[in-house]
């Protein structure tokens, strides 16, 4: 286990990444820890004080960000969206691709003048970027006025770091490059009583060789069944509507327990609890056995929607990008897929200009898009990560090329999510209402199972229910539609 600290200043300390030292993981043993009680010192600290979180990245770090605010509401902290009212500012911030690392420094920058004027209120960094050596180096250089870093494994010591950080003058900084260990019964403020996250695993052992998450994440390690099964049906008695299951690569679950029970027997097991709908995210699909498939296909309260990143069509580039299927493997799986869910829903992620990234290997790309028929994409122009092998490759296309060739990918999936949505036209779905359209105050906006946003109009008491809507005007991201009911008992045979 390495710290880095202020007062050794990191460099006999931290690892960089290192994908050598890091594939070395394993002889750590995971361990399952409980959140240590908040000391006596710290429990009335926040008493009449206020806590803004922002938070930047996946559902991982907002999941992060919803534990943090759980410590600091026990240490008497309450919410503000003010930063003029925050005695404690926290960035959560996300490492994945460099613009997310510009918007942070934009933002620590702009804070400096509210440090200078209130030199009271805390401005604390966490999440990913703490986990990276150059960034920790950059804001000890360049952004003093930042009180406080701590990095992904570090969140349940928040308490005793904010104790340092209260009583000290220097910045604190605790960041463990270690390969990470499971804390329970850590607090947390969920975003409503409606919707929950729960993480069933952390860290990743894939290393694809774009991406910083298996150096800033750790070691890929699975929360205990009994754990995940226990939180599930608190959120069920709690009254949540829906969980959605975290971890970067679902699929792997229990792989490192020493016990036979895989991602299939968790949602086996949690179909079976009362809450009406679960999703996951993400999937890797090397890890998608034929298992999870039957589970799925059983439906239920598993909703028919999978996130299925393939990143790209070309298996030159995945080999390149150590994905560990190829194009024909992962047409397959969808193949599999769609004969026993026919109607699933699927989603993607896809970067563009890997390096070496030939017109033709993007093509195959366009290709696989077309030939699977997403739902919807998320779509990324390569980004270098200082320490992955990707960062050390020839990067030869130029940036007006990448653009272009996203451009010509989002035009495409555009296209196919339009045609998609336009195959639900008239159709009645179930929604579960979320709240009132951002746009339009008079409007209900709400999710389907296969996660499509609607827009309906409707009362506003209905929200936290489940109602059936009939779509009527299909877009490319968004169905609007017309209430048809909220009676539970017709909530039988609809699409998602
Ligand atoms: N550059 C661009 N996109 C990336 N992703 C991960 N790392 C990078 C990178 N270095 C994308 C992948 C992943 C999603 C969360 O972010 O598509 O699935
Ligand atoms: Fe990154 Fe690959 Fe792990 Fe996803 S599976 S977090 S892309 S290394």
């Amino acid at each position: 286990m390495s710290i880095i600290d202020i007062d050794n200043k990191f460099a006999k300390y931290f690892i960089p990444p290192n994908i050598k030292e890091a594939k070395k993981r394993g002889k750590e043993v995971v361990q399952f820890l409980d959140f240590d009680p908040i000391p006596k010192e710290m429990i009335d600290i926040g008493k009449g004080k206020y806590y803004l979180i922002r938070t930047y990245g996946c559902q991982m770090n907002s999941h992060d960000s919803e534990t943090m605010a759980g410590i600091l509401e026990q240490m008497g902290y309450q919410p503000t969206d003010e930063e003029d009212e925050a005695d404690i500012i926290l960035f959560n911030t996300c490492a994945i691709r460099e613009n997310a690392e510009d918007k942070v420094f934009g933002e620590l920058g702009r804070l400096k003048h509210l440090k200078l004027e209130k030199p009271h209120i805390i401005l604390g960094v966490a999440g990913c970027m703490s986990q990276e050596e150059k960034v920790v180096n950059k804001i000890l250089r360049s952004y003093q006025h930042v009180d406080l870093i701590f990095g992904t494994h570090n969140i349940h010591r928040l308490p005793i770091l904010l104790r340092d950080a209260l009583l000290n003058k220097e910045m604190v900084v605790e960041v463990w490059s270690k390969e990470g260990d499971v804390i329970e019964h850590i607090p947390k403020v969920r975003q409503d009583g409606l919707k929950a996250w729960v993480s069933i695993m952390y860290g990743c052992d894939k290393f694809c060789t774009y991406c910083i998450v298996p150096y800033t994440r750790g070691k890929e390690r699975s929360r205990r069944p009994e754990d995940v099964i226990s939180e599930v049906r608190e959120l069920a008695r709690k009254g949540y509507k829906e969980v959605t299951l975290l971890g970067q690569n679902v699929n792997a679950y229990g792989k490192d327990l020493d016990i036979d029970y895989g991602f299939g027997d968790l949602l086996e097991d949690l179909r079976k609890i009362d809450i009406p709908r679960i999703r996951f995210t993400t999937s890797h699909p090397k890890d998608f056995d034929d298992h999870l498939i039957e589970v799925l296909a059983k439906r239920g309260n598993l909703v028919e929607h999978i996130h299925l990143p393939f990143q790209s069509g070309n298996t030159e580039i995945l080999k390149k990008m150590a994905r560990k299927y190829t194009r024909e493997e992962y047409l397959e799986l969808v193949r599999k897929i769609k004969q026993a869910i026919p109607d699933v829903v699927l989603t993607t992620d896809i970067i563009v200009g890997f390096p070496g990234e030939t017109e033709e290997q993007f093509q195959d790309t366009l290709s696989l898009v077309e030939k699977v028929g997403f739902d919807s994409a998320y779509t990324f122009i390569y980004s270098p990560r200082e320490g992955t092998p990707a960062a050390v490759m020839e990067d030869n296309i130029p940036e007006d090329v990448k653009k272009e060739r996203l451009q010509r990918l989002m035009d495409l999936q555009n296209q196919i999510s339009r045609d998609k949505n336009k195959q639900l036209k008239n159709q009645v779905v179930e929604v579960l209402v979320e709240g009132v359209s951002k746009t339009n105050s008079e409007v209900l906006s709400g999710r389907t199972r296969g996660n499509k946003l609607v827009n309906f109009k409707g009362d506003p008491a209905l929200i936290g229910q489940f109602v059936l809507v009939k779509i009527t005007e299909p877009q490319t991201w968004t169905l609007r539609g017309e209430l048809v009911s909220n009676a539970q008992e017709e909530l039988l045979d609809v699409v998602n």
